[in-house]
């Protein structure tokens, strides 16, 4: 069935403005959206529909990409209606329904989007079941799926019992990136690259996420959950699942999602006794004078990684995985460090870009000009963000993944076997630095990390 409409809980939450009813008025403008589309936005705050409507209209027109005019944005706000409700009162939901039928809204065409703390999942799925208002509803999920493997089993159980799986999508906002979905398309359509994506050519695999901001309002959040559980076991594993899976059979969802699952069942176990040299965990100078955060937290806003990979193509290969809060720059990117031939050069280096510029760097060597035989290494850099085209017709992740839900798309989704594994790892990870490191490095504001980053 077609979607007709999307219920956001949290609708007056900073996801939702930010990223969410921006990205809707980029479908809307792009005709993405079906005839009669309709937006309810619930949160708890008392607005009128008009109040709410004002509200949204200032944060579509600072943030959509797609150039906007007086009257798509007037007709755009017609579609959106807000619902005043408290979402953890599981007996408020038939007023929902209520709601919705009088908005002609069938619940079969509806997805449920849950932009809303980890806490508010449990009781909308327990409310959304008790007033039946499921039925053949999608429902799009917002991480942290859980703040442990227990709690995100819980969740999952619970979400099942409502939905069924392919109703279920997973948000990992990454996989939605330009150059995320991208790291496909090189490694599979460019023979040179291929050809060498292994062990016999590959030294190791460096992923990175660095943040400038902090955890500025998020500290509540932000003091439970740490590094590890807020980038590392979604966003850096998905990235790496995707770097180092095998080909997908014919690059359906299903065979790409399944080439992900047999990178994460093939993580080598961790000798906890030497976690040191697989685990630094940082902490930003200032982070305990931040709103909400304890005052003598030990939480992690900082994490470089070490891991392998047990199988044909990467035994032996490290993969590091760093992230961090409050670092001297905000960059993603995918650094290949390719073996050197002999040890006359260097060895190449393919660097895939994902923020804050797109593009794809390659160094290599070549004879020094002029010279008869001393080795140079050049560059070669593609910017594709820099291409004023390429940059107005890159769809925001948001866009992608709401647009891959309403048409039933789960390439671009994490899955529930990803998730549990990734949990499993990461646990075993925390337990061994629990029992045989618990060293938290302090690193200075604006810089790269702690001097012990692997
Ligand atoms: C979110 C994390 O999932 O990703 C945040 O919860 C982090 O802590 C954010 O800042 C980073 O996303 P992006 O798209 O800005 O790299």
């Amino acid at each position: 069935m077609k979607t007709k409409g999307i219920v956001i809980f949290g609708g007056t939450g900073d996801l939702a403005y930010r990223k969410l009813f921006p990205s809707l008025f980029n479908l809307f403008s792009l005709n993405q959206l079906e005839d009669g589309f309709k937006i309810v936005g619930v949160g708890r705050r008392g607005f009128t529909n008009n109040q709410y409507r004002d509200i949204i209209k200032d944060w579509v027109i600072k943030f959509s990409r797609v150039a906007h005019t007086e009257e798509k944005v007037e007709l755009f706000l017609d579609m959106i209606h807000y619902y005043e409700m408290d979402m953890n009162d599981i007996n408020m939901y038939d007023g929902l329904g209520e709601f919705l039928r009088k908005s002609k809204l069938n619940t079969d065409s509806l997805i449920y989007y849950y932009a809303v703390s980890p806490q508010l999942f449990a009781p909308i799925t327990d409310g959304l079941k008790l007033s039946n208002l499921t039925n053949d509803a999608k429902v799009m999920i917002e991480k942290p799926f859980g703040e442990t493997l227990e709690l995100a089993e819980k969740l999952y159980f619970n979400l099942k019992t409502c939905f069924s799986d392919e109703n279920i999508f997973h948000i990992d906002h990454y996989l939605g990136k330009e150059m995320i979905i991208n790291i496909m398309t090189l490694r599979f359509s460019n023979a040179v690259f291929y050809g060498i994506w292994n062990k016999e050519f590959i030294e190791s695999v460096e992923i990175n996420a660095y943040e400038i901001l902090g955890v500025d309002s998020r500290g509540g959040y932000y003091d439970k959950s740490g590094a590890l559980a807020d980038m590392i076991q979604n966003h850096l594993f998905q990235i790496m699942s995707i770097v180092a899976m095998e080909k997908p059979v014919d690059f359906s969802s299903a065979s790409i999602k399944a080439s992900q699952s047999e990178v994460f069942k093939s993580l080598k176990k961790i000798n906890s006794r030497k976690i040191d040299e697989r685990l630094v965990m940082g902490q930003y100078k200032g982070y305990l004078d931040e709103p909400k955060v304890s005052k003598n937290s030990k939480t992690e806003t900082f994490v470089s990684m070490k891991l392998e990979i047990e199988n044909e193509r990467w035994n032996g290969v490290p993969f590091i995985l760093r992230t961090g809060k409050k670092l001297e720059r905000r960059e993603s990117e995918v650094v290949i460090n390719f073996k050197a031939i002999d040890d006359r050069e260097k060895g190449n280096t393919l660097v895939i870009k994902i923020q804050p510029d797109e593009g794809v760097k390659f160094d290599f060597n070549i004879k020094k000009p002029g010279t008869e035989n001393s080795i140079q290494e050049v560059s070669m850099d593609f910017c594709q963000s820099c291409i004023l085209e390429n940059r107005m017709n890159t769809p925001e992740a948001y866009e992608r993944l709401i647009k891959a839900c309403m048409d039933s798309d789960k390439s671009l989704f994490s899955m529930w076997d990803h998730i549990e594994l990734s949990w499993k790892y990461i646990n075993e990870i925390v337990s061994a630095y629990k029992k045989y490191s618990n060293k938290l490095f302090i690193y200075e504001q604006g810089s790269l990390g702690p001097a012990e980053s692997l």
